[in-house]
Order: C-alpha cells, then structure tokens, then sequence
C-alpha cells in the first residue's frame, strides 16, 4: 500500500447541509431530509449541521428552548441513521466561523441581491405577521451562503424551495472570488427528488395547524390515534362505498412507509370497498410503528447517557470548526487581511 496522501482528484466530493433548530422533528423532517443524508453519507464527504443560529432568528424570544431542541435535533439525526463516525456532524452556533464569514459576505453585497430572491416577499409579509422583520431574518441567506463556503462544500442537498438561497450563494461566492482573486468552490445544489409530506388534515405540515406527526416523540399509541383521525377520501361515507385512495392521504402516508404488497392491498381494498378505512388506517398505523420503534428507542438511549451524546457532539464540532478555520485561513490571506 502506498503511503502518498489521496490527490486531490479521487478525494470524495464534499457536500454540506443543515436543519434549521426549530423545535421536535416531524416526519417531514425525516422524508425531506434526514432518509436523504443517510444515503449521501457513503459516497461524500459530508458536513451535516443542527443550525441553531438560523432558528434563533425566529426564536429569539425564547433562547432557553435553542439548547435542548438542538440536542435532541442532533440524537434524533443519529437515532435514523445518520453515522457520526462517518460524517462531519455540527452544531451551528458552536462553530462561531460561520459568523465570521458571514460578516465578511455582509458587507460585499448589495442588499438589492437580497431583495431580489423570490422568497424575499412571503418573508417580509410572514416576518411583519409574527414579529420576526428584523436584521436577523432578512440576513439568513447569507448566512446559510457561509453555512457552506465555510466548508468549502461543492454539493448542497437542498428542496426545490431552497434553491433560490443557493443561487445567491453561488453569486456571492462568485463575488468574492472576483474581489480578492480566491478560488472558493461555487457550490451547486444536489436536488433530490423529496416526497410531499402534507400535515394529517391534508394542509401544508405544520406545528401552527396542530396536524403534525412527530417522528419519535409520538408514542405508538400517539401514531394510532392520530392515524385515526387522518381525513380520508370524502367519497367513502359509508363502508361499501369505494373509494379512490390518491384522493386520500393515508394512502399518501402508505406510500412512504408501505411495502409494495400492502400498496397493492390499499389500492384494491380501497377501490372495493373490500377494506374499510379503519383497516387500512390500522395497517398504516402499524408500519409506521414498524418503521419508527428503532429510532426511537436509540433516540432514548443517546439522551439517557448525556456523557455518550455529548462526546459525539464535541467531537463532531471540533473536527467542523478545524475545517471552518482553514477556510478563514485562506479567506483572509485571500483578502490580505
Ligand atoms: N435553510 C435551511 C432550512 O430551512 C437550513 C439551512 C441553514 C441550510 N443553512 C444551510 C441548508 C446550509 C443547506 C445548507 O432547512
Ligand atoms: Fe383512504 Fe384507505 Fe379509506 Fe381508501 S381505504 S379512503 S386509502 S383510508
């Protein structure tokens, strides 16, 4: 075996994402996002981040919540099958780099640039609404610009929604490499194909709609009932009326937890009136449990032996910040500052 370090060329590509610190995960988390990371994981060099600065910008009123949420953020993370040993995990804030190099991309660009990404309008009416519309906000994403220049990450795994943030992200990396002759990596985004996850009423999830679905911290007992009360397609008001299951959530739901066989029982059963709603709520009910008790066992055990989370944690930021830090290495020399 040769004992030359791996050029530069063979080396895997590195990726960077993150999850904002807003509170407990819900199975949107895990369908977005989380089942995403676990399978980029073994073919990049991945930096995964609990951001807990961008969820101070609308928690700020309560900051006390920030620390527990993003423990349990980065627990929940491990407990569904990101690897710590196999990943760069991080905790925003504890890696005070990102702020750094967020100050730095502040001032070199024109707020027209910020005015101009599209989530910009729904940003100020929602931020007016909740008392959000302060400096913090309007500049998150530039943060989440330095969230990945400070890894110098090429790939960005990101939803639909969020490719908006990493255009500008692009053009600001564009325009510091202009400014002061560097050569940051212009980072693009790895779309995945993420599934909808709608809330159990059929709305858009959400905490504020109370239909949220938690991913561990509802109890086997929590995902039946809640299951139950799922609305079905309107059409079945009796039991023999058939029904059409893409007009209906749970099916929505079947389709990520569900092996191809119950599919196929779902569709058929449903289309009948062979099964009945309850049925078919009940197997639903049953694979997610399946799918669920893992994780939330390991979950238990991880914030049960706080010594054990926290060593990970450490760990996992120290080895963020080295890197952070020969970024601003090179930044500054890059700016002659
Ligand atoms: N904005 C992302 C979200 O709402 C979270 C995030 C912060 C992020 N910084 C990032 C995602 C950097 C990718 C890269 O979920
Ligand atoms: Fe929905 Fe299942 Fe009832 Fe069909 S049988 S309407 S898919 S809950």
């Amino acid at each position: 075996m040769s004992s030359e370090v791996t050029p530069a060329t063979t080396r895997k590509l590195r990726v960077m994402s993150g999850m904002r610190v807003t509170g407990r995960l819900h199975i949107g988390h895990y369908w977005g996002t989380l089942q995403n990371w676990t399978k980029l994981q073994d073919e990049y060099e991945c930096f995964f981040g609990a951001m807990d600065w961008h969820g101070m910008t609308t928690a700020y009123k309560s900051p006390k919540e920030i620390a527990p949420w993003t423990r349990e953020m980065i627990a929940e993370f491990i407990a569904w099958g990101v690897d710590p040993e196999k990943v760069t995990l991080f905790v925003q804030s504890r890696v005070p780099e990102h702020l750094e190099l967020f100050m730095i991309f502040a001032n070199m660009i024109p707020m027209g640039w910020l005015e101009r990404v599209n989530t910009w309008k729904d940003a100020i009416e929602e931020m007016k609404a909740n008392d959000t519309h302060n400096l913090g906000r309007f500049a998150y994403p530039v943060l989440q610009a330095a969230d990945i220049a400070i890894y110098r990450a090429q790939k960005v795994p990101v939803g639909a929604d969020q490719v908006s943030h990493l255009e500008l992200a692009r053009e600001i990396v564009r325009r510091f490499n202009h400014l002061y002759k560097a050569k940051l990596p212009e980072m693009s985004p790895l779309l995945t194909e993420i599934p909808l996850v709608p809330g159990l009423d059929g709305r858009k999830m959400s905490k504020s709609y109370g239909n949220t679905l938690y991913l561990t911290e509802d109890s086997e007992k929590d995902v039946k009932k809640k299951v139950n009360l799922m609305v079905t397609d309107p059409a079945r008001v009796r039991r023999e009326d058939p029904g059409e299951p893409t007009k209906c959530s749970v099916y929505g739901y079947h389709k990520l937890y569900s092996t191809a066989e119950d599919l196929q029982w779902v569709e058929e059963g449903c289309r009948s009136a062979g099964i009945g709603c309850g049925d078919c709520k009940g197997r639903l009910a049953a694979n997610i449990e399946k799918l669920s008790q893992g994780p939330r066992e390991k979950k238990k055990e991880l914030l049960n032996n706080p010594g054990l989370l926290d060593s990970i944690i450490d760990a996992g930021c120290e080895k963020a910040r080295k890197e952070a830090q020969k970024t601003l290495e090179i930044v500054r020399s890059n700016m002659k500052w």
